[in-house]
């Protein structure tokens, strides 16, 4: 080849390259592709049932007590709904929950809303059912810290509750296992129903306004959020590590450190693991792979508006906040998702997501505390 000719070649060459590389930009940018990939988003269905504890009356109105009763908890202090308070959106409002009475939590406190509809439980999915995530919040040492032996004792000496587990299951006697199945049940209650997007995917055209459409648009095309938030859930209960910033909580607080380094210890973790503590690792603790450190469940997006703080360490306020990472490409953790690059969004691209992310959550689902029914002092 003379040099005439390599020239050319290598100009040829050239040209093919940026053909290559901007038919894979195309790709990557047409929405129409975007959303073909993904499960479509559509209005929430029917809450799954399940076969070996179907929703009665009788277990609604008992597990609307227990949700509520101080004690299901060890020193009875604390019952679900001191962390899933109806008036803060089902979570705490804190960015990382509070815990039971001499500990923090370490984690956000998710909204039980529409929990109902989950296969995977807690931020990295560690759970897989209500009922016995129930166990785990009764019996957790930062949550209920709970004795199911002495709460057994204590149901079966109310009289409404000996009433409520007789008619809910047919037993002479409360026990432990009926008790969060039946908090289960109450918890499948909880779900959200008359959102705007809903209307609007059941064809009511006018329950969004154009800025709400636009976002709609956007969020399965040029914010490209449709790749994990997808289906009705708006979720894909799959696993990603976006890049969440650290929550300086955990650098000084002494309990938050304790809670943090418990949890490691607790999961299992090798000695350098837990002594380097100064995050949560997320769906690590359960693989121990050293590349799923960092990623945590697809949250659901519906009910949105009612949750704050976002993420697992609740460290953005608001939802503008979280937009304006997303449009910066996520964080900076070297693990962080190939999925997540910066978005180059508008003001006004920004605002219209944001209408369309307000428009996933309609009514705020209040349930006023029910008194407790009180003890009664037995006679045989
Ligand atoms: C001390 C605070 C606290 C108490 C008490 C508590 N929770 Fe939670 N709950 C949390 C926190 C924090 C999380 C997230 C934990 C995690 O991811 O590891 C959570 C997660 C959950 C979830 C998972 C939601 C999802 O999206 O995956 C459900 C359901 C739930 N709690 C129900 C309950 C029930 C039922 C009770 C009472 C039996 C209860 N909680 C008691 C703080 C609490
Ligand atoms: C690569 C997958 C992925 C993409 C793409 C993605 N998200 Fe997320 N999203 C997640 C994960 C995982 C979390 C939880 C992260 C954590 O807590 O560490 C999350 C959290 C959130 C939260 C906070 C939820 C809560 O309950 O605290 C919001 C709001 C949100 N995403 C909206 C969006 C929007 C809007 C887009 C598009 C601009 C988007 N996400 C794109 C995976 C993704």
């Amino acid at each position: 080849m003379n040099n005439k000719t390599k020239i050319k070649f290598l100009k040829l060459m050239a040209a093919l390259a940026v053909c290559a590389m901007s038919a894979v930009f195309l790709n990557i940018k047409s929405d129409a592709q975007l959303q073909e990939r993904f499960p479509n988003l559509a209005p929430l269905p029917e809450v799954p049932q399940t076969p070996d504890n179907p929703t009665t009356e009788a277990k609604i109105e008992l597990g609307k007590l227990l949700f509520f009763d101080r004690r299901t908890s060890g020193d009875v202090s604390t019952s679900c709904s001191s962390c899933h308070d109806p008036h803060k959106g089902w979570g705490d409002g804190n960015p990382v929950s509070k815990g039971y009475p001499g500990t923090v939590h370490w984690r956000n406190s998710q909204t039980v809303v529409n929990a109902a509809y989950l296969k995977k439980l807690f931020w990295a999915g560690e759970d897989t059912s209500l009922e016995s995530q129930a166990d785990s919040a009764v019996t957790g040492n930062l949550a209920g810290n709970g004795d199911p032996d002495t709460i057994e004792e204590r149901l079966a000496q109310v009289p409404e509750y000996v009433r409520l587990f007789k008619e809910a299951f047919g037993v002479e006697r409360p026990t432990y296992p009926l008790a969060l199945k039946a908090i289960a049940v109450f918890e499948r209650t909880v779900v959200t129903k008359d959102a705007p997007f809903d209307q609007y995917m059941n064809g009511d055209k006018k329950a969004l306004s154009d800025s709400a459409k636009r976002g709609m648009e956007l969020f399965q095309g040029k914010a490209r959020c449709i790749q994990c938030h997808n289906g009705p859930l708006m979720s894909d209960e799959s696993f990603h590590n976006i890049g969440v910033p650290k929550n300086p909580l955990f650098e000084n607080d002494a309990q938050r450190q304790i809670a943090l380094r418990f949890q490691h210890y607790a999961r299992g973790v090798s000695e350098e693991v837990y002594r380097g503590a100064d995050r949560d690792l997320g769906l690590y603790y359960t693989t121990k792979r050293p590349e799923d450190k960092g990623k945590f469940r697809t949250p659901p997006l519906r009910y949105i508006e009612y949750t704050a703080p976002y993420m697992h360490n609740g460290v953005f306020e608001s939802l503008e906040e979280v937009v304006d990472f997303y449009n910066k490409g996520g964080g900076d953790d070297p693990r962080k998702s190939p999925l997540l690059q910066s978005l180059d969004l508008t003001k006004q691209e920004m605002n219209d997501l944001l209408e369309f992310l307000k428009s996933l959550s309609g009514e705020e689902i209040i349930v006023e505390e029910p008194p407790e029914p009180p003890y009664a002092v037995l006679d045989e």
